[in-house]
């Protein structure tokens, strides 16, 4: 069996810089048209210079495979409107992180009094850019999104033209609140359809499946299979693949983050395909998002085969991807 996918996209997606960026860009360019490009680099992207030169390193990294960088800006309380009406056209979304919540947010927004977000969060709506968040309280680590969804509904009800969207969402509770406000929207990651806490720490403790926000019960991973088989207009595939180098991970205080962008679309028609939904892969992961952001990415087709694709067991000797050394039902035959 065969299958074409046009124009995928990867709308939550970390690509650092140096020598991993030079790593993982191009394997993300070579099966994706486009991907949002998160900031959260050191230090983290908060001025036009910093995005455009990092954009340029991007493009550089990625080789000749047709790809679009949407950029991200690093959310901070203190940008002024003329500031975002200058950099609105470089932009895709500004990402807001909670201080401290993952890999490199320390200098994120702490506390969530509406009143300081106010201004910048008024200037987007005027300028008609998204807000992407990571959802999670500085709570108990399963009840962290959870506990955020009142942040988020805080936010959508005062913010009604602001289009914000939930990042990498985990759970039940956060796939219920999208069908409460018009302007909340959401992304999936591939590691969050595939795996439960089980997975992480119900056996020998697995480092490559450590991420944030922690995987959770099983009751979510189905609400989000189901969010994501059914082709929900609200939600898209947004990978949140966030390479660390294997020493960061296999060590004592592992890195969070689960690197999947390279086998990310033979993992999700594996998933579509044993669920009889392959046909609402290309909602999932391209045209939902076109919709949500109003995007046009470089054409792109990629044709996908059912037939063995042995995961390698590390890139470069240096990152290791989700099933690492293990075989998948679906390899890519062709994109371009
Ligand atoms: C991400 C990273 O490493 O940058 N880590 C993760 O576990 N997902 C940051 C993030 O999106 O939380
Ligand atoms: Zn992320």
């Amino acid at each position: 069996m065969v299958i074409s996918i046009n124009d995928p996209l990867d709308m939550h997606l970390h690509l650092r810089d140096e020598t991993m960026l030079d790593i993982v860009a191009p394997l993300s360019a070579e099966t994706f048209s486009g991907a949002l490009v998160m900031p959260n680099l050191v230090p983290p992207v908060t001025t036009k210079e910093a995005l455009l030169s990092y954009r340029e390193r991007v493009l550089k990294a990625a080789g000749s495979s047709r790809f679009e960088p949407y950029m991200t800006l690093f959310f901070r309380s203190d940008y002024t409107p003329e500031f975002l009406e200058s950099v609105k056209d470089e932009i895709l979304a500004v990402k807001l992180y909670p201080a401290g919540i993952t890999t490199n947010s320390e200098g994120g927004v702490s506390g969530f009094d509406l009143l300081e977000l106010a201004p910048v969060l008024n200037a987007m709506s005027d300028l008609g850019i998204p807000l992407c968040v990571h959802g999670e309280t500085g709570g108990f680590v399963m009840d962290r999104e959870a506990e955020f969804i009142p942040i988020y509904e805080k936010l959508a009800r005062n913010f009604p033209d602001l289009k914000i969207v939930m990042e990498h969402i985990t759970t039940k509770d956060a796939v219920e609140a999208l069908k409460r406000f018009e302007n909340l929207y959401a992304t999936i990651t591939l590691h969050h359809l595939f795996i439960t806490l089980d997975d992480v720490a119900g056996g020998l403790l697995q480092p490559h499946l450590f991420c944030k926000p922690i995987a959770k019960r099983p009751e979510d991973r189905m609400a989000l299979l189901d969010a994501a088989l059914s082709a929900d207009s609200k939600v898209m595939f947004g990978s949140d693949s966030a390479p660390h180098p294997r020493e960061a991970k296999e060590a004592p205080g592992c890195a969070a983050g689960v690197f999947t962008a390279p086998i990310a679309l033979q993992a999700l028609a594996q998933l579509f395909d044993n669920h009889g939904a392959l046909e609402s892969l290309q909602a999932f992961v391209s045209d939902n998002a076109k919709s949500i952001y109003g995007i046009n990415p470089p054409e792109k087709e990629v044709v996908l085969e059912k037939s063995p694709y042995l995961v390698p067991e590390i890139y470069e000797a240096t990152v290791v991807p989700m099933f690492a050394g293990q075989s998948l039902e679906w390899r890519v035959v062709s994109a371009g």
